[in-house]
Protein backbone atom coordinates (compact mmCIF):
# COMPACT_ATOMS: atom_id res chain seq x y z
CA UNK A 1 0.00 0.00 0.00
CA UNK A 2 0.78 3.37 -1.02
CA UNK A 3 -0.16 6.04 1.39
CA UNK A 4 -2.55 8.80 0.02
CA UNK A 5 -0.23 12.00 1.15
CA UNK A 6 -3.54 14.21 2.86
CA UNK A 7 -2.79 18.05 1.47
CA UNK A 8 -3.25 20.59 4.47
CA UNK A 9 -2.97 23.37 2.37
CA UNK A 10 -5.49 22.23 -0.04
CA UNK A 11 -8.19 21.58 3.34
CA UNK A 12 -6.92 24.69 5.08
CA UNK A 13 -7.57 26.78 1.48
CA UNK A 14 -11.71 25.50 1.45
CA UNK A 15 -11.74 26.22 5.62
CA UNK A 16 -10.44 30.06 5.24
CA UNK A 17 -12.65 30.22 2.04
CA UNK A 18 -15.41 29.56 4.43
CA UNK A 19 -13.86 31.71 6.94
CA UNK A 20 -13.79 34.64 4.24
CA UNK A 21 -16.90 34.79 3.37
CA UNK A 22 -18.31 34.60 7.16
CA UNK A 23 -15.56 37.34 7.54
CA UNK A 24 -17.01 39.82 4.98
CA UNK A 25 -20.86 39.35 5.57
CA UNK A 26 -19.48 41.02 9.61
CA UNK A 27 -17.85 43.32 7.51
CA UNK A 28 -20.92 44.37 5.85
CA UNK A 29 -22.97 45.06 9.42
CA UNK A 30 -19.59 46.96 10.46
CA UNK A 31 -17.99 43.81 12.60
CA UNK A 32 -14.26 43.41 12.04
CA UNK A 33 -13.08 40.81 13.85
CA UNK A 34 -9.44 41.86 15.33
CA UNK A 35 -6.67 39.65 16.61
CA UNK A 36 -3.32 41.14 18.30
CA UNK A 37 -0.50 38.39 18.55
CA UNK A 38 2.20 38.96 21.04
CA UNK A 39 6.41 37.32 20.81
CA UNK A 40 8.57 38.00 23.20
CA UNK A 41 12.30 37.43 21.87
CA UNK A 42 14.10 36.28 18.96
CA UNK A 43 13.04 32.56 18.58
CA UNK A 44 13.16 31.59 14.90
CA UNK A 45 10.15 29.25 14.70
CA UNK A 46 8.17 31.42 16.70
CA UNK A 47 8.98 34.64 14.43
CA UNK A 48 7.98 32.84 11.51
CA UNK A 49 4.96 31.58 13.34
CA UNK A 50 4.02 34.77 14.06
CA UNK A 51 4.17 36.33 10.49
CA UNK A 52 2.34 33.74 8.77
CA UNK A 53 -0.59 34.87 11.53
CA UNK A 54 -0.59 38.04 10.34
CA UNK A 55 -0.55 36.82 6.92
CA UNK A 56 -2.96 34.83 7.55
CA UNK A 57 -5.33 37.56 8.95
CA UNK A 58 -4.51 40.24 6.21
CA UNK A 59 -6.00 37.32 3.64
CA UNK A 60 -9.26 37.45 5.18
CA UNK A 61 -9.57 40.70 6.58
CA UNK A 62 -8.63 40.05 9.88
CA UNK A 63 -7.21 43.48 11.47
CA UNK A 64 -4.30 42.13 12.73
CA UNK A 65 -1.34 43.25 15.33
CA UNK A 66 1.85 42.31 16.03
CA UNK A 67 3.45 43.29 19.47
CA UNK A 68 7.02 42.19 19.23
CA UNK A 69 9.03 42.35 22.51
CA UNK A 70 12.72 42.07 23.32
CA UNK A 71 13.71 38.86 25.40
CA UNK A 72 14.36 41.63 28.20
CA UNK A 73 10.44 42.31 28.77
CA UNK A 74 9.48 41.73 32.41
CA UNK A 75 6.57 39.65 33.54
CA UNK A 76 4.48 42.39 34.92
CA UNK A 77 5.17 44.18 31.26
CA UNK A 78 3.59 41.66 29.66
CA UNK A 79 0.63 41.41 31.85
CA UNK A 80 -0.14 45.15 31.87
CA UNK A 81 -0.13 44.46 28.03
CA UNK A 82 -2.32 41.46 28.14
CA UNK A 83 -4.90 43.71 30.71
CA UNK A 84 -4.92 46.33 28.14
CA UNK A 85 -5.88 44.26 25.14
CA UNK A 86 -8.35 42.54 27.30
CA UNK A 87 -9.97 45.94 27.50
CA UNK A 88 -9.85 47.15 24.11
CA UNK A 89 -12.93 46.29 22.09
CA UNK A 90 -10.79 46.35 19.01
CA UNK A 91 -9.44 42.99 19.41
CA UNK A 92 -11.41 39.89 19.77
CA UNK A 93 -8.12 37.50 20.25
CA UNK A 94 -5.13 37.96 22.11
CA UNK A 95 -2.37 35.14 21.69
CA UNK A 96 0.89 34.95 23.25
CA UNK A 97 3.24 33.18 21.57
CA UNK A 98 5.11 30.53 23.20
CA UNK A 99 7.28 29.72 24.53
CA UNK A 100 8.10 32.52 26.36
CA UNK A 101 11.57 33.43 28.04
CA UNK A 102 12.21 31.62 31.15
CA UNK A 103 11.99 34.59 33.69
CA UNK A 104 8.32 34.92 32.50
CA UNK A 105 5.58 32.38 33.66
CA UNK A 106 3.90 30.96 30.95
CA UNK A 107 0.93 29.90 33.27
CA UNK A 108 0.74 33.62 34.71
CA UNK A 109 0.21 35.02 31.07
CA UNK A 110 -2.12 32.43 30.37
CA UNK A 111 -4.41 33.01 33.28
CA UNK A 112 -3.96 36.58 32.70
CA UNK A 113 -5.94 37.09 29.24
CA UNK A 114 -9.42 36.78 29.38
CA UNK A 115 -11.24 33.45 28.77
CA UNK A 116 -13.06 34.99 25.67
CA UNK A 117 -10.40 36.39 24.07
CA UNK A 118 -8.11 33.17 24.84
CA UNK A 119 -8.46 32.01 20.41
CA UNK A 120 -5.30 29.96 21.62
CA UNK A 121 -7.79 27.84 24.32
CA UNK A 122 -4.96 27.44 26.26
CA UNK A 123 -6.75 29.75 29.44
CA UNK A 124 -7.92 26.87 31.69
CA UNK A 125 -11.23 27.99 31.56
CA UNK A 126 -11.51 27.05 28.47
CA UNK A 127 -9.70 24.10 29.54
CA UNK A 128 -12.17 22.95 31.64
CA UNK A 129 -15.18 23.52 28.89
CA UNK A 130 -12.81 21.06 26.49
CA UNK A 131 -12.74 18.81 28.64
CA UNK A 132 -16.20 18.27 29.76
CA UNK A 133 -17.53 19.02 26.03
CA UNK A 134 -19.05 22.68 26.63
CA UNK A 135 -18.77 25.14 23.80
CA UNK A 136 -15.67 26.75 24.15
CA UNK A 137 -12.18 27.68 21.83
CA UNK A 138 -10.74 24.41 21.51
CA UNK A 139 -6.98 24.62 20.82
CA UNK A 140 -5.79 25.31 17.15
CA UNK A 141 -3.20 22.20 16.38
CA UNK A 142 -5.65 19.87 18.32
CA UNK A 143 -8.57 21.03 16.50
CA UNK A 144 -6.60 21.82 13.27
CA UNK A 145 -6.31 17.25 13.69
CA UNK A 146 -9.35 16.65 13.82
CA UNK A 147 -10.69 18.82 10.83
CA UNK A 148 -8.26 17.45 9.04
CA UNK A 149 -8.77 13.99 9.88
CA UNK A 150 -12.44 14.32 8.81
CA UNK A 151 -11.94 16.21 5.98
CA UNK A 152 -9.67 13.51 4.49
CA UNK A 153 -12.51 11.00 4.85
CA UNK A 154 -10.67 9.34 8.11
CA UNK A 155 -13.61 9.87 11.00
CA UNK A 156 -12.17 8.81 14.28
CA UNK A 157 -15.74 7.45 14.99
CA UNK A 158 -15.37 4.15 16.54
CA UNK A 159 -11.29 3.91 15.42
CA UNK A 160 -8.52 3.48 18.09
CA UNK A 161 -6.46 6.47 17.89
CA UNK A 162 -2.60 6.48 19.66
CA UNK A 163 -1.52 9.98 20.57
CA UNK A 164 2.52 9.86 20.98
CA UNK A 165 3.19 12.86 23.20
CA UNK A 166 1.50 14.48 26.08
CA UNK A 167 2.56 18.10 25.68
CA UNK A 168 -0.65 20.94 27.00
CA UNK A 169 -0.56 22.01 23.70
CA UNK A 170 -1.28 19.05 21.63
CA UNK A 171 -0.98 16.02 22.85
CA UNK A 172 -3.16 16.14 25.95
CA UNK A 173 -6.04 18.16 24.45
CA UNK A 174 -6.29 16.36 20.67
CA UNK A 175 -6.86 13.33 22.94
CA UNK A 176 -9.36 14.47 24.81
CA UNK A 177 -11.30 16.17 21.99
CA UNK A 178 -11.24 12.95 20.05
CA UNK A 179 -12.67 10.93 23.22
CA UNK A 180 -15.98 13.30 23.21
CA UNK A 181 -19.65 11.61 22.62
CA UNK A 182 -19.61 13.70 19.48
CA UNK A 183 -19.42 13.96 15.75
CA UNK A 184 -16.04 13.73 14.56
CA UNK A 185 -14.39 12.53 17.36
CA UNK A 186 -15.95 9.07 19.58
CA UNK A 187 -12.48 7.31 19.13
CA UNK A 188 -10.59 4.88 21.61
CA UNK A 189 -7.71 7.24 22.66
CA UNK A 190 -4.27 5.73 24.24
CA UNK A 191 -1.76 8.39 24.88
CA UNK A 192 1.81 7.32 24.96
CA UNK A 193 5.26 9.05 26.12
CA UNK A 194 8.49 8.76 27.43
CA UNK A 195 7.60 6.23 30.21
CA UNK A 196 5.46 4.52 27.85
CA UNK A 197 6.55 0.39 28.54
CA UNK A 198 6.72 -2.12 24.96
CA UNK A 199 5.77 1.80 22.62
CA UNK A 200 6.00 0.22 19.14
CA UNK A 201 3.85 -2.69 20.86
CA UNK A 202 1.64 0.43 21.46
CA UNK A 203 1.71 1.84 18.25
CA UNK A 204 1.57 -0.85 16.24
CA UNK A 205 -2.28 -1.08 17.50
CA UNK A 206 -3.17 2.08 16.07
CA UNK A 207 -5.70 2.75 13.35
CA UNK A 208 -5.03 6.30 13.62
CA UNK A 209 -1.25 7.63 15.16
CA UNK A 210 -0.82 11.21 15.71
CA UNK A 211 2.60 11.84 16.44
CA UNK A 212 3.69 14.80 18.59
CA UNK A 213 7.12 14.25 20.27
CA UNK A 214 9.56 16.84 18.52
CA UNK A 215 11.66 13.90 17.29
CA UNK A 216 12.62 13.78 14.10
CA UNK A 217 11.48 10.66 11.80
CA UNK A 218 11.03 9.13 15.34
CA UNK A 219 7.72 6.70 14.04
CA UNK A 220 9.51 4.50 11.65
CA UNK A 221 7.95 1.43 9.58
CA UNK A 222 7.55 -0.98 12.00
CA UNK A 223 6.11 0.61 14.45
CA UNK A 224 3.13 1.10 12.71
CA UNK A 225 0.34 -1.34 11.16
CA UNK A 226 -0.90 -1.71 7.50
CA UNK A 227 -3.34 0.41 6.57
CA UNK A 228 -3.02 3.28 9.60
CA UNK A 229 -3.64 6.73 9.02
CA UNK A 230 -0.78 9.27 10.49
CA UNK A 231 -1.08 12.60 11.19
CA UNK A 232 2.66 13.75 12.08
CA UNK A 233 2.63 16.90 14.45
CA UNK A 234 6.46 17.56 14.44
CA UNK A 235 8.24 20.18 13.45
CA UNK A 236 11.94 19.75 13.36
CA UNK A 237 14.61 21.33 12.04
CA UNK A 238 17.56 19.19 10.74
CA UNK A 239 20.56 19.81 9.04
CA UNK A 240 20.74 19.13 5.36
CA UNK A 241 23.77 19.91 3.44
CA UNK A 242 21.83 19.60 0.41
CA UNK A 243 19.68 22.17 0.94
CA UNK A 244 19.98 26.40 0.26
CA UNK A 245 19.84 27.02 3.58
CA UNK A 246 21.56 24.14 5.06
CA UNK A 247 18.65 22.81 7.18
CA UNK A 248 15.23 21.02 6.56
CA UNK A 249 11.90 20.91 8.12
CA UNK A 250 11.07 16.98 9.07
CA UNK A 251 8.17 15.44 11.36
CA UNK A 252 8.07 13.28 13.77
CA UNK A 253 7.71 10.13 11.33
CA UNK A 254 9.74 8.50 8.91
CA UNK A 255 7.71 9.54 6.06
CA UNK A 256 9.15 8.23 3.18
CA UNK A 257 9.30 4.17 5.30
CA UNK A 258 5.87 4.69 6.97
CA UNK A 259 4.32 6.01 3.75
CA UNK A 260 4.36 2.50 2.25
CA UNK A 261 2.74 0.99 5.15
CA UNK A 262 -0.02 3.77 5.33
CA UNK A 263 -3.60 4.13 3.98
CA UNK A 264 -2.73 8.33 4.94
CA UNK A 265 -0.22 10.68 5.91
CA UNK A 266 0.24 13.84 6.27
CA UNK A 267 3.69 15.79 4.99
CA UNK A 268 5.66 18.19 6.46
CA UNK A 269 5.14 20.84 5.81
CA UNK A 270 2.00 21.19 4.52
CA UNK A 271 0.15 18.51 6.65
CA UNK A 272 -0.66 20.00 9.99
CA UNK A 273 0.60 23.27 10.03
CA UNK A 274 -1.33 25.17 7.46
CA UNK A 275 -4.22 23.86 10.03
CA UNK A 276 -3.02 25.00 12.81
CA UNK A 277 -3.49 28.84 11.34
CA UNK A 278 -6.81 27.86 9.64
CA UNK A 279 -8.36 27.29 13.26
CA UNK A 280 -6.61 30.25 14.43
CA UNK A 281 -8.50 32.43 11.87
CA UNK A 282 -11.80 30.19 13.02
CA UNK A 283 -11.67 31.38 16.73
CA UNK A 284 -11.08 34.93 16.17
CA UNK A 285 -14.34 35.15 13.99
CA UNK A 286 -15.82 33.41 16.69
CA UNK A 287 -14.43 35.45 19.21
CA UNK A 288 -15.70 38.24 17.30
CA UNK A 289 -19.50 36.70 16.58
CA UNK A 290 -20.23 36.05 20.27
CA UNK A 291 -18.61 39.89 21.26
CA UNK A 292 -20.95 41.53 18.70
CA UNK A 293 -24.12 39.01 19.55
CA UNK A 294 -23.57 38.17 16.10
CA UNK A 295 -26.35 35.18 15.21
CA UNK A 296 -26.17 32.73 12.55
N1 LIG B 1 3.79 27.71 20.11
C1 LIG B 1 3.68 26.55 19.42
N2 LIG B 1 2.38 26.32 19.11
C2 LIG B 1 1.68 27.36 19.59
C3 LIG B 1 0.30 27.69 19.57
O1 LIG B 1 -0.56 26.99 19.04
N3 LIG B 1 -0.03 28.86 20.17
C4 LIG B 1 0.89 29.66 20.78
N4 LIG B 1 0.47 30.77 21.36
N5 LIG B 1 2.17 29.38 20.83
C5 LIG B 1 2.56 28.23 20.23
Amino acid sequence: MVAEVINGNEVAKSIRAEIKIEVSKLKKAGIEPGLVVIIVGEDPASQVYVRKKGEACNDLGICSETVRLPASTTENELLALIDNYNKNPKFDGILVQLPLPKHISEEKVLLRIDPGKDVDGFHPVNVGKMVVGSESYLPCTPHGVQELLIRSGNDPSGKHVVVLGRSNIVGKPVACILIQKAKGADATVTICHSRTKNLAEMTRQADILIAAIGSPGFVKADMVKDGVVVIDVGVNRISDPSAKSGTRLVGDVDFDAVKVKAKAITPVPGGVGPMTITMLMQNTLKAAKVHHGWKD
